[in-house]
């Protein structure tokens, strides 16, 4: 008997609601019943009744099997929510209250890209680093303030991540697994990354560890980026580096990302990592390919591993030129493809 799965959709702003739309059409095609629900939440919410998330909204989600995420935020230029309102209050609330201690990103260059021939994944550790708002603030706009933004780095929480990095990298063809630090400069945060990594790294004898600084990836990342398998980092430099990873690969337009709670205590929560869009929101011209591949993703992590091997696939066959093609011709040439 065929599973439904109850996935919790939030659409978000801009070209959210378009990509996520396309991105399930393209699970039904590939034979995964997904029994979905859609959650008004983002911009535009928030700036007509003022909820960002609430508490029950929270609970309610916490039963789903999976959360697809479009993207949330307000237009450029648009200051009438202030910085970190939604960022803080929806999306990182979402990660950390649901325990998403992953966020994983794979990269398959287009192409054509300047990455051309690589592929591999960021390992970003999701819930802990600067992120988590330690820190304050005194004498606020005085010419005596003083900001502190602390990073957090737990045994608990850089040990998980390493563990499900490592796992990652032994299914590869060629293991191997970048731990990605600033190690010299941050010497505390630094230490427990490379002591748990080599730890970790004892019990797969058969991943090639490597270790970089941050800066010094950034380089490699362009210039040699099929050097790679997976790269394991922490909240922030994940961050950064998934931007440049999916700049090299053939842009942000293209990049997947999973929130994982692989201990699965709870949904996981999948998402392009591209934004809204607003300036082509609406016009039919938004690229769904990083939507359909996080939607591969989704389908991938509820177990149904045929359906998104053959999503994946058509993605990395879809051969069109996506940025002038429009959403409905994309996904209709990844449908053939199934
Ligand atoms: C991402 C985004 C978020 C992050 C922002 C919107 C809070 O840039 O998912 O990469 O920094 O994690
Ligand atoms: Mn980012």
């Amino acid at each position: 008997m065929q599973h439904n799965y109850r996935v919790a959709v939030i659409g978000g702003d801009g070209i959210g609601p378009e990509v996520t739309a396309a991105a399930l059409g393209i699970a039904q095609a590939a034979g995964v019943a997904l029994d979905t629900t859609t959650f008004d939440l983002g911009a535009q919410r928030y700036l007509r009744d003022g909820t960002v998330l609430d508490d029950t909204t929270l609970e309610e989600l916490r039963g789903f099997d999976a959360i697809l995420l479009g993207a949330i935020g307000p237009a450029i230029g648009d200051t009438r929510i202030p910085g970190g309102v939604l960022e803080r209050g929806l999306l990182l609330r979402l990660r950390f209250a649901l325990d998403l201690y992953v966020n994983y990103r794979p990269f398959h260059a287009v192409p054509g890209s300047i990455a051309q021939g690589s592929s591999f994944a960021i390992v970003r550790e999701n819930t802990e680093g600067p992120y988590v708002g330690e820190g304050g603030v005194l004498r606020r706009a005085t010419p005596q303030e003083v900001a502190t933004q602390g990073s957090v780095n737990t045994r608990f929480g850089v040990e998980r991540c390493v563990r499900y990095a490592f796992a990652r990298a032994a299914e590869l063809t060629r293991p191997r697994l970048t731990l990605v630090h600033k190690t010299n400069v941050l010497t505390f945060a630094g230490d427990l990354w490379s002591r748990v990594t080599t730890e970790v790294g004892q019990e797969y004898p058969d991943v090639e560890v490597d270790y970089q600084h941050v800066d010094a990836a950034c380089i490699y990342l362009v210039e040699d980026p099929r050097r790679y398998g997976i790269i394991v980092t922490d909240n922030l430099f994940g961050d950064i580096l998934s931007d440049l990873a999916g700049a090299v690969t053939g842009g942000i337009g293209y990049a997947a990302s999973a929130n994982l709670n692989p201990a699965r205590t709870g949904p996981s929560m999948f998402e392009p990592v591209h934004g809204a869009a607003h300036d082509i929101a609406g016009t039919g011209r938004a690229n769904p390919l990083a939507a359909i591949s996080s939607v591969a993703l989704l389908v991938e992590f509820l177990g149904e591993r045929d359906a998104a091997a053959r999503i994946a696939r058509a993605v990395q066959d879809f051969e069109g030129d996506a940025p002038t093609m429009g959403t409905a011709a994309i996904t209709e040439a990844v449908r053939e493809r199934l």
